[in-house]
């Protein structure tokens, strides 16, 4: 079997000649003596023409094949110069693979994505999804080969653990105990002793902290897995299991944070456009208008900075736009950030300097000792794409840090360590990868840029 990529890429080479494809029936149409099957193989965003007569012998069992049908065609592939696709299969042979049932959920017309969320197995056979999950692939691939090529080091970093990076509280605990029947201490307590680690313990929020320890040791890292966040946010943007790309950097500050999170970004976006641009082609014209317009300004232009601040004084005076106001000290909704990179800046923009109390534990106080070193990248269509901060490297402040919120020293003591072995300057960011796919492609949910989305209230398949 030859795929129609391979027919595609070196068409020369098989114009005229005999081919052989294998791929699954996207429609099919026929008359008493001919009929047309257009063929889709995965390997390529356009599909192939099929033509087959009634000379062959199972006319009528091809005929009869519903739409999603597997088969395997055997044929000449001719030009025709006057129809809309380059070429197509005159088919000699034509076996049936695997048959469809006349049910089969993808029929030849325009289905909601809603819809198409039901049927998360079958949805990958919809060119819509075929664009969406090749280019997740080639931008999972250009983030680790823009890091390898800066010879930065790839750590896995553990699914399970028992801190919490983020201090939201917001994980999924990981536990071999009999929830009908939960061992308690004397003092009424949860007995984790009894548990399979021998205390409590949950699925990963982010890798960071783990990473920041290689850092100090190979000087750049990254880590590249899947993140779990309890979130009771039932938006577009948030998905229970998500994938988050975190570098960390040694001997950095937050300025080389960010020079590498928009090296980052613009590198995957190049990337993208030169290897999918029939997929992009599509997401441009049916998806999100305007989209390539888009993304060639933000490869040839500058992210925009502002502090958290100055971006406060530009959103206050806006607040009659705003369904929550704002005020100095409060958190960005998605509606602020949105406006200041869309109607503000209109590019991406880093925001730097957040308030303390707003931020994770482990970010620098700046000198004023009300903000710190943290940064986050905002783009249009999706908000925060990008979290990242400088990190505390100062012993002391870091423990005054952690016991003004309450953090239980044990779990973090190899933090700790980091600041009293060698401690250095160093910075790091997360990229959401599933955001990442979605400001690339355009699509507008986050459920559609994942092929198995795990939601509040939904874990399918
Ligand atoms: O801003 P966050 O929470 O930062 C961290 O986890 C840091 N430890 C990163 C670091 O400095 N190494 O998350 C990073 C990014 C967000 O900007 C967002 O793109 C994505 O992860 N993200 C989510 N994506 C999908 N669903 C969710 N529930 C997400 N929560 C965060
Ligand atoms: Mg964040």
């Amino acid at each position: 079997l030859t795929t129609i990529r391979e027919i595609f890429r070196n068409r020369e080479k098989y114009l005229d000649k005999e081919v052989c494809v294998g791929g699954w029936v996207r429609s099919i149409r026929d008359s008493k003596t001919f009929g047309f099957i257009v063929l889709n193989d995965g390997t390529f965003f356009d599909t192939l023409q099929v033509v087959y007569h009634d000379e062959m012998e199972n006319f009528a069992e091809v005929s009869r094949m519903n739409v999603g049908a597997a088969i395997i065609v055997k044929g000449t592939l001719v030009p025709t110069p006057a129809a809309k696709q380059p070429f197509e299969i005159q088919a000699t042979e034509i076996s049936v693979e695997g048959a469809s049932a006349p049910d089969y959920p993808l029929q030849k017309k325009r289905h909601s994505m809603e819809y198409l969320r039901t049927i998360s197995h079958l949805r990958p056979r919809t060119n819509t999804f075929q664009a969406v999950f090749r280019v997740r692939s080639l931008i999972a691939y250009a983030i680790h080969k823009f890091f390898q090529e800066r010879d930065f080091v790839y750590v896995h970093t553990p699914l399970i653990t028992g801190s919490d990076c983020e201090g939201a509280g917001e994980m999924f605990q990981v536990t071999t105990m009999d929830l009908a029947n939960i061992p308690m201490t004397e003092d009424g307590k949860v007995d984790f002793s009894q548990d399979f680690f021998h205390k409590a313990t949950n699925l990963t929020v982010s890798g960071q902290l783990n990473g920041e320890t290689y850092a100090q040791a190979f000087r750049n890292i990254y880590t590249f897995g899947p993140t779990f966040r309890a979130e009771n946010s039932n938006t577009t943007r948030h998905a229970a299991e998500f994938w988050m790309i975190e570098p960390e950097i040694a001997f950095a500050d937050l300025k080389d944070d960010m020079m590498l999170a928009e090296s980052m970004l613009k590198y995957i976006i190049r990337y993208v456009l030169e290897h999918a641009p029939q997929e992009m082609n599509f997401f441009h014209s049916f998806i999100d208008k305007g989209l390539l317009e888009r993304l060639d300004n933000v490869v040839n232009s500058d992210f925009a900075h502002v502090t958290y601040t100055e971006a406060i004084d530009i959103l206050s005076k806006n607040n009659d736009k705003f369904e929550y106001k704002v005020s100095w000290g409060c958190d960005l909704q998605t509606e602020h950030e949105r406006y200041l990179t869309e109607e503000v800046f209109k590019r991406p923009v880093f925001v730097t300097d957040y308030p303390k109390e707003i931020k994770a534990f482990y970010m620098k106080l700046n000198e004023d000792g009300k903000t710190v070193a943290a940064v986050d990248c905002l783009v249009p269509g999706i908000g925060e794409i990008i979290g990242g901060s400088q990190r505390e490297d100062d012993y002391e402040k870091l423990v005054k840090r952690m016991e003004e919120l309450g953090l239980d020293r044990e779990d973090y003591d190899f933090y700790l360590d980091l600041r009293k072995y060698g401690s250095t300057r160093h910075a790091g960011f997360g990229l959401g990868f599933e955001r990442c796919v979605m400001y690339l492609t355009g699509m507008s949910n986050i459920r559609d840029v994942i092929p198995f989305p795990r939601t509040v209230n939904n874990c399918e398949l």
